[in-house]
């Protein structure tokens, strides 16, 4: 199976590696890729916000699969067009990607499928928003105001914060640049990332995990698309995963089909364990990132048959999952000043060694790597639990350099230690 991948984040360096473990995998490309990718795929250059470049590219290549890794290329509608040409594609048509793409959309599927999530509502007028967050505040104790984009924003539109000044600063900047606001109650509780591939009502899912959003330790900062994670999540009793599964998922994907717009792809399940139970607080059209990094280290199963069966409605006949033993953890190398403008063309050094996984990374004309975007790397450590697989990626971390560089020293600690709660 020769199978082309787009994107260019350290995820599709994951997805690239769980594919080449695949026996049945005997070829792989990608684009654009990264300093990465370019060692373990053939590397092209494209521009994945076209169907029509993918599907020129899938042609040259001879794909007998694409695998869309990040959200904007789906919410434009490439899976379509790849399908179109005849191709088998991983990831879901435009219409499905709405579920990531608006939230206003996401909202809706999940009311009318009776999945518990915030309450929200959508600013789309200046002169309404005091009256708006009025109704999501005053904060109290813990509670806060949760502030996002209605489209898509990386992960880097949404703030949640117990300071009405700060909530409005942001509100108020999305509505003059033109986009309308989603305003939510705010959801307490440890956060699950839960990945199924999905086709149509059959529902896989993987390994949970947890995603580490705030850029420094203990939470503090502010948002960034993600600077570590950790799978599996001892602390999430087995009855709770099995309702997400039951209760939160699988309704959501049959609703989309009840609607005609039904998912094949991966749909990402963000949820809140809080005291009244799992509530969803978003779910995305693909893989997390840096969640993925983790996950795939610990699939057993050819990942490529999987994506592939997905892709040609055979979801249902695929053989379970095998997972190895033991925990992962991903801690990602992010460049200065990100979640902010991140300083980029940095020269990293140990990137090469095995872990680490590329992203906003570049080969210069004399061979250095250098940075060339906010999250710069991941490290992943496996082991056979939460502290062991912890001490790997650190051990990992000590070996990269890249001056101003920043990661976290608590990715999977609290869980380590105990100290996550349900
Ligand atoms: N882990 C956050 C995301 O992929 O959106």
């Amino acid at each position: 199976m020769r199978v082309l991948v787009i994107g260019s984040g350290a995820r599709e360096h994951a997805l690239l590696l769980a594919l080449r473990r695949d026996p049945e995998v005997d070829a792989l490309a990608v684009a654009p890729g990264n300093a990465g990718t370019a060692a373990i795929a053939e590397q092209y250059e494209v521009d994945v916000t076209s169907g029509d470049d993918v599907v020129k590219l899938a042609k040259r290549f001879e794909a007998d699969l694409v695998v869309v890794g990040p959200e904007v290329p789906l919410v434009l509608g490439v899976a379509d067009a790849v399908r179109a040409a005849g191709i088998a594609c991983f990831g879901p048509s435009k219409d499905a990607a709405r579920i990531e793409g608006a939230k206003s959309f996401a909202k809706d599927v999940m009311d009318t499928a009776g999945v518990r999530t915030a309450r929200s509502e959508i600013v789309d007028n200046p002169a309404r928003l005091d009256a708006a967050l009025d109704r999501f505040g005053p904060p109290a104790g813990d509670h806060a105001w949760v502030v996002k984009d209605d489209g898509l924003a990386a992960g880097k539109g949404v703030v949640v914060t117990v300071d009405r000044l700060a909530a409005r600063a942001h509100a108020a900047s999305l509505l003059d640049s033109g986009h309308p606001v989603l305003l939510e109650s705010f959801l307490d509780g440890p956060e699950v990332s839960l990945f199924c591939v999905v086709d149509g009502e059959t529902v896989v899912p993987l390994l949970p995990a947890q995603d580490f959003k705030r850029v420094g330790d203990g939470d503090a900062g502010p948002n960034t698309g993600g600077m570590g994670a950790y799978t599996p999540l001892p602390w999430l009793p087995a009855d709770v995963l099995a309702s997400i599964v039951d209760d939160v998922v699988k309704p959501v994907a049959a609703e989309m089909v009840a609607r005609g717009c039904p998912f094949s792809g991966l749909l990402y399940a963000g949820l809140a364990i809080t005291s009244r139970g799992p509530a969803v607080v978003e779910f995305n059209c693909r893989f997390g990132d840096p969640e993925t990094q983790a996950v795939l280290a610990l699939l057993e199963s050819p990942f490529g048959q999987l994506l592939r069966a997905a892709a040609v409605g055979e979801l249902a006949a695929q053989p379970a999952l095998q997972w190895s033993g033991g925990a992962a953890v991903t801690v990602v190398l992010a460049a200065e000043n990100y979640p902010g403008r991140p300083r980029v063309g940095d020269v990293i050094t140990g990137s090469e060694a095995s872990g680490v996984l590329h992203a906003g990374t570049a080969r210069r004309d004399d061979g250095a790597v250098v940075s060339s975007g906010g999250r710069v790397l991941s490290v992943v450590g496996t082991g056979a639990d939460l502290a062991a697989a912890r001490e790997a990626a650190y051990a990992v971390m000590e070996g990269v350099r890249l001056p101003g560089g920043h990661f976290r020293t608590d990715i999977g600690l609290a869980a380590a230690e105990g100290r996550v709660v349900v």
